[in-house]
């Protein structure tokens, strides 16, 4: 009976006492190797880790309350944290991200953004992290490819590369990230085509690829992301026609496709889609006249259509719109009078500049 009692106390003791030191010992070397290989000279927010417990006051580093694994590694080299205003500067690191990292397997958020000078490769063995839910390395050198085994983490909902050097293809597998909300690729080296099946992503919001070396056409099936707010595939080599689909989404409000080599008609539902707010198709190889289908609700913080073929007249109905806040329409082919009425109101000649005739206010009188 004594003995059962005591056994008991001796349990409750060791439990809390696991409790408190917090931190399983293979976390914390887990952390200490991914450290090694990183070196921040000017902040000094690795001298925070050390002691046992890595989810006590370590930098960056926090655990689930209850297993006490940890859970996020959230450095940001650009915040509002009190520690950057201290040393009257942004984040600087250098090195590489070990492939170390991946040992604590129930981590749930990767941040490592804006430390400018962190290289190497984005080490394949994160998509063996189940529980990853953001991986976020923008803004560093970052090289190499992305895992093709992406498509494993099925609950990432961020995945932020942006800003980096990373080449290679989009691995196909990406497509089944079922749960992926915000695809930032932005500003790398990334060549080959977008997935024919991108359309596959059906809880994405936000998707940019612009600043890359992607070929191939635009998907049509990313018509079918009806989540879909944000599409920026500017800067590109993408070729082929604009996929009519893209006018009929439901919730598509910014559209840059601007610096490509896109090539065919306007599709006219990108036009009259009345959810548009703006619209870049700049600097392609769009032929054919704009189509006439602007009305009451078109309402346009910026359609620049500049740097095409365009030809035929300004379409008349682009006068009843309700708003159009930056148009530019320069350095096409069109002709004839710019149409009268409160949208060209405050627009000055660039916005018509470099066309075979146009005539008429901001330009001169036909
Ligand atoms: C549209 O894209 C072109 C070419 O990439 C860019 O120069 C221009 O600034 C963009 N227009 C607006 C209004 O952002």
């Amino acid at each position: 009976m004594g003995v059962v009692v005591l056994l008991n106390l001796l349990a409750v003791f060791l439990a809390v006492i696991s409790a408190v030191s917090g931190c399983s010992p293979s976390d914390r070397a887990a952390l200490l190797a991914f450290r090694s290989s990183l070196t921040e000279p000017y902040l000094g927010i690795f001298n925070t880790w050390s002691g046992d417990n890595c989810c006590q006051n370590w930098y960056g580093v926090s655990c689930d309350p209850t297993s006490q694994r940890v859970t996020d590694i959230s450095l940001r080299g650009e915040s509002e944290d009190p520690i950057f205003e201290k040393a009257g500067r942004t984040g600087y690191m250098t090195g590489s991200i070990n492939p170390t990292i991946c040992k604590l397997d129930s981590l749930s958020n990767v941040v490592i953004a804006d430390w400018k000078g962190i290289s190497g490769e984005l080490p394949a063995c994160l998509t063996s992290i189940p529980s990853l839910r953001v991986l976020d390395v923008v803004g560093n050198k970052i090289s190499g490819e992305i895992p093709e085994n992406i498509g494993n983490l099925q609950k990432l909902t961020v995945l932020n590369l942006a800003d980096n050097a990373i080449s290679g293809g989009i691995p196909g597998s990406l497509v089944q990230l079922s749960n992926l909300k915000h695809l930032d690729l932005s500003n790398n080296q990334l060549s080959g085509e977008i997935p024919k099946d991108f359309g596959k992503l059906k809880m994405l919001s936000r998707a940019l690829l612009a600043r890359n070396k992607l070929t191939g056409s635009i998907p049509a099936s990313i018509g079918n992301l009806y989540r879909l707010a944000d599409l920026d595939l500017s800067r590109n080599q993408l070729s082929g026609l604009i996929p009519e689909q893209l006018g009929k989404m439901q919730v598509l409000s910014t559209l840059n496709l601007d610096s490509n080599l896109l090539s065919g008609q306007i599709p006219s539902t990108l036009l009259s889609y009345t959810g548009m707010g703006i619209l870049n198709l700049s600097r392609n190889s769009l032929e054919g006249r704009i189509p006439d289908v602007f009305g009451a609700k078109s309402y346009f913080m910026v359609l620049d259509l500049s740097y095409n073929n365009l030809k035929g007249p300004i379409p008349s109905s682009l006068s009843s719109a309700v708003f159009i806040g930056h148009l530019d329409l320069s350095h096409n082919h069109l002709c004839g009078a710019i149409p009268i009425g409160s949208p060209f109101d405050h627009l000055a000649a660039p916005s018509f500049d470099n066309n075979d005739c146009l005539c008429g206010n901001p330009l001169k009188t036909c």
